[in-house]
């Protein structure tokens, strides 16, 4: 059963602790501070989606967190493009749009997360179905997903558009997650090529990595979808991560992008 986060809060609290799978260094994204309230609890409940299998309505065994935001228009009212800073821009547009008081119409995909024991079940595909249908609910025209191909990791020196152009001999996309999104109706629309920033002395990469960042320049670091550029003169590394900009359109009264 698929349940929004503000009906159920103590699933999405639950839920919350098997979202791993992210690395660790990404929580020096600064973005993420915006997430939370000052005591540290998380608002944005009803953006957010839990789901627990049927013999056990108790224990969540997956999440998705989305964030509203206003699509930005030009002058002649179409679509401006969606944010270079990807999953950062969401976070930045939602915050402006709140203290500015804007109106948001788009809702946008912040992670999906699988309970580690159950990954490999096609449960991703329901809960991209179920973030579609939630938009659709509350009233989006359309819902768009900076998209994190986790696998890009294992090629991190490899630019995003020549990982994103691989395609299958079907047609769809040879990375998974986009894959699982493309087969329900999701475009890829762009990259996003600093989705998110993260900018740290070393000695907290090296908390983050247990790698050395003694030597300067670009160095790989598993889990990050690019290099990271080292440079202990100045006692700092640098990770810029590309992701993919995928959209799904949910009314045919928006098509003007
Ligand atoms: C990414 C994630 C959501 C995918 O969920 P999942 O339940 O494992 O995925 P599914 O079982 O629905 O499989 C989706 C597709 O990925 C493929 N896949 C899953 N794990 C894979 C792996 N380790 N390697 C290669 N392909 C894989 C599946 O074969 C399937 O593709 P296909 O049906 O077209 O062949 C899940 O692994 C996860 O929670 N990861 C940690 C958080 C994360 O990175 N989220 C994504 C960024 S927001």
């Amino acid at each position: 059963m698929i349940t929004p986060g503000s009906e159920r809060p103590h699933l999405l609290d639950d839920s919350r602790r098997f979202a791993s799978g992210f690395p660790d260094f990404l929580q020096g994204d600064p973005y993420r501070d915006f997430l939370r309230k000052p005591d540290g609890s998380r608002d944005f409940a009803e953006y957010a989606l839990t789901a627990t299998l049927p013999d056990d309505d108790e224990h969540p065994v997956a999440l998705a967190a989305m964030l509203p935001f206003r699509m930005r228009r030009r002058e002649d009212g179409t679509c401006a493009p969606l944010p270079d800073d990807g999953w950062d821009g969401v976070v930045r547009w939602n915050t402006y749009d709140r203290l500015y008081g804007y109106t948001p119409d788009t809702l946008a995909a912040l992670a999906v997360a699988i309970h580690p024991e159950l990954r490999g079940h096609n449960l991703a595909a329901t809960m991209v179905s179920a973030m579609r249908d939630r938009a659709r609910e509350l009233g989006f025209t359309s819902l768009v997903v900076p998209l994190r191909p986790p696998l890009k990791a294992q090629e991190p020196r490899i630019p995003m558009a020549s990982y994103i152009a691989r395609t299958r001999p079907d047609g769809l996309p040879a990375d998974p997650w986009m894959r699982v999104h493309a087969r329900l109706g999701g475009q890829t629309v762009g990259i996003a090529p600093a989705a998110m920033v993260v900018t740290a002395r070393l000695d907290r990469w090296r908390e983050w990595t247990e790698l050395p960042f003694d030597t300067a320049g670009p160095v790989e670091v598993p889990g990050a979808l690019s290099l990271v550029q080292v440079n202990p003169d100045e006692d700092y590394a640098v990770y810029v991560e590309p992701n993919v900009w995928i959209r799904h359109v949910l009314s045919t009264s928006e098509g003007n992008s």
